[in-house]
């Protein structure tokens, strides 16, 4: 069946594959609901955007995206409450950083209201696949990709907006709680002046094979370092790092080599507003190390959209592991800020930041 809202043309699929999905057993990434949204970019302008069933998309196979990595992505989260309304968390900041990627990899930006319009849509249709309780959410992947066939390296005229819903629970296996990070002393994920701010496909893909390294060592996640020193601590590719030096909360500050985490941002202020001791700075791999010897390095955690709040349990740096201490629950503000950000998402308590954004009927 075919049918168009004001804007939008709906092709709807005949059958739902969500019978066949265990929710309480989902690898992060691998499930995705029964449509997806799709704009194209043609002769200087963003065209009718399509909702169908999610399948295999046609491209030419000299489309730029594929020879030259011009693509960015996003990564979102909806979630559905105890009265059946659907949340989206800082929807605006990731509307704002894809245009932020867009414009870094000269891409063209992709209008908020297209934005807003094509996700909401999109959730409406398959909310029967966003799943109460604890730990479950929709991930949100929107992604743009340069289709226009021709192999000159240039930017392309012709783009593809889409947006895809992924069924998640925690990202890292077994709900967090084991992950183990190598501080980085040889590779790098991005450089001054380069496009790690941005949320560029490529960035992801030059950490895989470094991080195959780190993982045949025992480590899960390398935590990335400046790429002219290797001394400062930046950030863990798939999320940003913090650090608790006594009571004191201590992150690397934006540059253009970080990205600019939503879920960083919020935790520095929800720190703030529980009265912790927060410090955005250089932190070298010399001073946690330091930390690390003499006690005083009680946590260290990841935060990012997909992973939310992950505990680390442990570095590695030039050939020396480090164990972090076992925290009492109470006592940890990893699972402290991870309860206050996730109860803020899934509509459990007052909500003083204005972060959450209902999905209107
Ligand atoms: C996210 O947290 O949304 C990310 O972008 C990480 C992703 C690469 C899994």
């Amino acid at each position: 069946m075919s049918t168009t809202t004001q804007n939008i043309k709906i092709e709807k699929s005949g059958t739902s594959k969500i019978d066949q999905v265990d929710f309480s057993n989902l690898a992060f990434g691998s499930i995705f609901t029964d449509h997806m949204y799709i704009c194209d970019f043609k002769n200087g302008e963003w065209q009718t955007p399509v909702i169908k069933p999610y399948g295999p998309i046609l491209m030419d196979p000299s489309a730029k995206v594929l020879h030259y990595g011009q693509a960015v992505f996003e990564g979102m989260k909806a979630y559905k409450a105890d009265d059946d309304k659907i949340w989206m968390f800082r929807p605006d900041e990731n509307q704002k950083r894809i245009n932020i990627s867009a414009v870094r990899l000269q891409m063209p930006e992709f209008p908020k209201e297209l934005f807003y319009e094509g996700l909401e849509t999109l959730l409406k249709l398959d909310r029967d696949w966003i799943k109460k309780g604890e730990g479950n959410a929709m991930y949100i992947r929107p992604f743009m990709i340069a289709s226009e066939p021709g192999m000159s390296a240039s930017p392309a005229t012709e783009y593809k907006f889409m947006f895809l819903l992924s069924p998640v629970q925690s990202y890292f296996k077994g709900g967090g709680g084991d992950v183990k990070v190598l501080f980085a002393d040889k590779y790098s994920r991005s450089a001054s002046g380069g496009v790690g701010f941005a949320k560029a496909a490529g960035n992801y893909a030059g950490q895989f094979f470094p991080t195959a390294l780190a993982q045949e060592q025992g480590y899960q996640q390398i935590v990335w370092t400046d790429a002219s020193t290797h001394t400062n601590l930046e950030e863990a590719g798939v999320m940003n790092v913090f650090f608790r030096v006594g009571d004191t909360l201590l992150t690397a500050p934006n540059s253009d080599r970080i990205l600019d985490g939503i879920t960083r941002k919020s935790i520095l202020e929800v720190a703030k507003d529980e009265g912790i001791k927060v410090e955005v700075r250089n932190v070298t791999v010399y001073e946690i190390e330091e930390a690390a010897k003499n006690g005083t390095l009680k946590e260290m955690f990841g935060a990012g959209t997909a992973a939310v709040v992950n505990p680390i349990t442990g570095f590695g740096f030039k050939g020396n592991d480090y164990e972090l201490p076992k925290l009492k629950t109470d006592d940890s503000y990893a699972i402290l800020l991870r309860k206050r950000i996730t109860d803020i998402q899934n509509n459990k308590v007052e909500d003083k930041f204005g972060w959450r954004y209902l999905v209107k009927e």
